[in-house]
């Protein structure tokens, strides 16, 4: 594991308005080194500007980034199901290539989690993740969460059909 550069100011905070550029450009910087994530295309400002609106204001979802010294760097969010499935959520994480490694993605990860958790009074948390990923999976494996299944083909990785895997982590 990397040693964290030292003077550096490391937060985790809900998203602000303020963030959008440095968001912006993690997004892109994740399609830049294709990533295995759903954004597989560059954002424009205008749709990040959507979506961080969107993040921001939801009441089904958790959103907490990863600030270091005022940028974006990271973020992860928890969005609970509905109905039949509101005692479910799912989640989502990406940090931004030159913060990995440092143990704040599982840091995040677990503060998104059990901030959902407890705000969504959750049984499960759900995710999947690329086959390929084997990063993530260890980061999620280690969280306590388990293989619920796979799906062959379940996901475009850019215009190829790839295997996703389905996790969850039981509560009770
Ligand atoms: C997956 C991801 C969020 C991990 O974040 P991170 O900050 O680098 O992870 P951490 O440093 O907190 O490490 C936590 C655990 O993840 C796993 N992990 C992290 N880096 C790893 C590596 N290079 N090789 C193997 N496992 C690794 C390990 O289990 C690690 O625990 P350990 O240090 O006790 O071994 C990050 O790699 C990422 O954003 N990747 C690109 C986007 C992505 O794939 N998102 C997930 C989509 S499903």
């Amino acid at each position: 594991m990397k040693k964290v550069v030292q003077k550096q100011k490391i937060e985790i905070r809900p998203p602000k308005m303020s963030d959008l550029d440095s968001l912006l450009a993690m997004i892109n910087s994740l399609v830049e080194e294709k990533a295995m994530i759903i954004v597989q295309d560059k954002v424009t400002l205008e749709q990040e500007k959507n979506y961080l609106k969107g993040i921001i204001k939801s009441k089904n979802a958790i959103f907490l980034f990863l600030i270091i010294d005022g940028k974006v760097m990271g973020s992860a969010g928890i969005t609970k199901y509905e109905n039949i499935k509101s005692h479910i959520g799912e989640m989502g994480i990406i940090i931004k290539k030159e913060a990995r490694g440092l143990g704040l993605g599982e840091k995040l990860f677990k503060k998104v989690m059990e901030e959902g958790i407890k705000k969504f009074k959750l049984r499960i948390v759900i995710l999947d993740v690329f086959k390929g990923n084997k990063i993530a999976q260890n980061l999620y494996k280690k969280l306590g969460f388990q293989k619920a299944g796979l799906i062959k083909g379940g996901e475009k990785y850019y215009n190829q059909y790839v295997d996703n895997v389905m996790m969850a982590k039981y509560l009770k």
